[in-house]
């Protein structure tokens, strides 16, 4: 159904727009971007130079691929410009009536063959479907930011697209390099709705007072793994975002307490501090500001502690413990769910508070 001849329409030159159009011609397609606004236009063109600049840098494109890639995505405000794509995928405002008002407009000039594909983060798939010529020929495409580096696509079917449309948009995605999986059209999708959980705790421990901003991220991003912690990176995607999405999933669920916004996020956003592009958001990005170091006590291997010890029935964790070459010995005595370390009983965590397992211990 798709093929590099393809014709890729983007509508919307912003940050994601700008970047699924160099995702395509990357791919060798050619590619008429459409915005509303000639200033996107110039913004989503300086865009995919400097993105066509940084694959020459890395040496992943040689000069003449770094120029044919910026010839071939072409910039337009007319909506005519996108008759004899194949494949259109929208990227405009998140706003259900803009993006309806232009649907209207684009099945007036699109191929009755042409597919038609939503970049919402959002919004529901049928919904937007509704009131269209042809739902069948439309899905959710959902990027994610930045569309040239981030791998994952969600192909999101609406209740009445063609899954043999789906199959063939989620070979094409493959085709860009991308890792598509196929999502349902419920709110969050994949992504956002398993994510909301991680921004959903981080808020709670910090309005527990559990530990301070920096401390907190620290764990996330430095001992449990993350990229980054989902206080600093609320800062990074902008809290009036970051927080609405959790509003808009918080209601879609109806009010399922996992879901919850957090309010002291949401008094960030009303007293303006929406993170890095407003200057400030949990943290401060002012020139003088100083960052805020996480609160932790540093072991050194001097003084760690000298010998761990399990219980029986551990096999698990003593095959864990060997992989990572820890001593450890074997004691009768140790309950199940406990271990020592020297004198020091050591409860693991089963979901109770550390206050109810010492209360059980005893
Ligand atoms: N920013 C993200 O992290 C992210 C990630 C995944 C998905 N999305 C989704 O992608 C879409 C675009 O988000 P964005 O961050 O690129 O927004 P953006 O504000 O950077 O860009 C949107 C562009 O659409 C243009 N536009 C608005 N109405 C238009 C119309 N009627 N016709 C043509 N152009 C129009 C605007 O001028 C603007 O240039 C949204 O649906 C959003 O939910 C965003």
């Amino acid at each position: 159904m798709f093929n590099t001849e393809t014709r890729i329409g983007v509508c919307g030159a912003g940050a994601m727009g700008a970047g699924i159009a160099q995702v395509a011609a990357q791919a060798g397609h050619n590619v008429v971007v459409l915005d509303r606004d000639d200033a996107a236009l110039a913004r989503g063109r300086e865009s995919l130079q400097k993105g066509a600049a940084a694959l020459l840098k890395r040496g992943k494109i040689d000069a003449a691929e770094a120029d044919a890639l910026v010839s071939r995505v072409s910039w337009t405000l007319d909506v005519g410009a996108l008759a004899g794509a194949g494949l259109v995928i929208e990227a405009i405002v998140e706003d259900a009536a803009i993006k309806h008002a232009l649907y209207v407009q684009l099945e007036s000039v699109m191929d009755s063959s042409a597919v038609l594909a939503t970049n919402t983060s959002s919004l529901s798939v049928s919904s937007l479907a509704e009131g269209l010529a042809r739902p069948p020929q439309f899905l959710g495409l959902h990027f994610f930011n930045p569309a040239p580096i981030m791998k994952l696509v969600e192909v999101v079917s609406g209740v009445d697209s063609d899954p043999a449309i789906a199959a063939a948009a989620r070979a094409l995605m493959q085709r860009w390099g991308k890792v598509a999986v196929n999502a349902r059209d419920v709110p969050g999708f994949i992504v956002n709705r398993v994510a909301r959980p991680f921004y959903g705790e981080g808020w709670r421990a910090l309005e527990e007072d559990a530990g301070d901003a920096a401390t907190l991220d620290f764990l996330y991003r430095d001992l449990a793994g993350f990229r980054m912690g989902p206080l600093e990176l609320g800062d990074l995607i902008g809290h009036d975002i970051n927080s609405a999405a959790a509003q808009s999933i918080f209601d879609a669920y109806d009010g399922r307490t996992r879901f919850a916004p957090s309010p002291a996020q949401a008094r960030l956003v009303a007293a303006g501090r929406l993170g890095r592009k407003s200057g400030r958001g949990v943290y401060d990005y002012s020139d003088d500001a100083e960052k805020p170091a996480p609160n932790f006590v540093e072991t050194d291997r001097q003084s760690a502690p000298g010998m761990l010890a399990v219980g029986p029935d551990t096999a698990a964790l003593q095959s864990l413990l060997k992989a990572a070459g820890i001593q450890f010995e074997m004691k009768q005595h140790i309950e199940p769910g406990f271990a020592e370390i020297d004198n020091v009983v050591v409860g693991f965590c089963d979901g109770r508070s550390a206050g109810a397992l010492a209360a059980a211990f005893q």
